[in-house]
């Protein structure tokens, strides 16, 4: 028998504040989409998903860019269960193929110290890659310490606030919430 689809309500906390609701975000994600398809055509892409937090942004993203492209993961370590960022980036997964001559587009889902992203972008721009940018779905421009990491597209700059949700984790939860939101007592979460 056929289940009626999963109201976004059920998701929802009472701990958490909603910033960008699902449907915001679709409508970003298929402009960002269209942006890139434009700028990539003719390009040998790939797209760099940082794990865990960009899986949701990737899937959605891609599926908005209609050009032919590639997707590799990295996994490094910044937070860990933290909330404190170090600036020491270790590399946890690599990329399983080689990047050199192809534009590369990393995807992260927040931008917070900008520690991890530079580490990525000196590892990642010794390898001969044609370009290499920057896709992140949120941008907490605030704690920005690398004041000079370029950012190429953001879905949503944001205030400085700890945000879970489409995604994001605190402390390994609330990934899978379809909007992004603020926890709003971290001690009941
Ligand atoms: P940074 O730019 O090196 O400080 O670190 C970015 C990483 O910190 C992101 O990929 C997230 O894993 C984590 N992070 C930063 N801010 C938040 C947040 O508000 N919610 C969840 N994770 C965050
Ligand atoms: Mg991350």
């Amino acid at each position: 028998m056929e289940t009626a689809p999963k109201a976004v309500t059920e998701f929802s906390n009472p701990n958490i504040d909603v910033m960008y609701s699902a449907d915001q975000i679709s409508g970003r994600i298929k402009e960002l989409g269209r942006q890139l398809t434009a700028e990539y055509a003719g390009k040998d892409l790939v797209l760099v998903g940082i794990l865990k937090g960009s899986v949701i942004f990737l899937g959605d993203l891609m599926r908005e860019i209609d050009l032919p492209l590639k997707i590799d993961f990295m996994a490094v370590s910044s937070y860990k269960d933290e909330t404190v960022s170090t600036g020491d980036v270790e590399i946890l997964k690599d990329l399983t193929n080689p990047i050199r001559d192809k534009h590369v587009l990393i995807v992260e889902d927040i931008i917070d110290t900008g520690l991890t992203l530079t580490r990525l972008v000196e590892i990642l721009g010794s390898r001969g890659a044609a370009s290499i940018k920057i896709a992140t779905f949120l941008d907490k421009p605030e704690p920005r310490i690398n004041k000079e990491l370029k950012v190429d597209y953001t879905g949503f700059t944001i205030p400085n606030e700890f945000v879970v949700g489409y995604g994001l984790d605190a402390a390994g939860r609330y990934r899978n919430l379809p909007f992004i939101g603020v926890v709003k007592d971290p001690s009941v979460a």
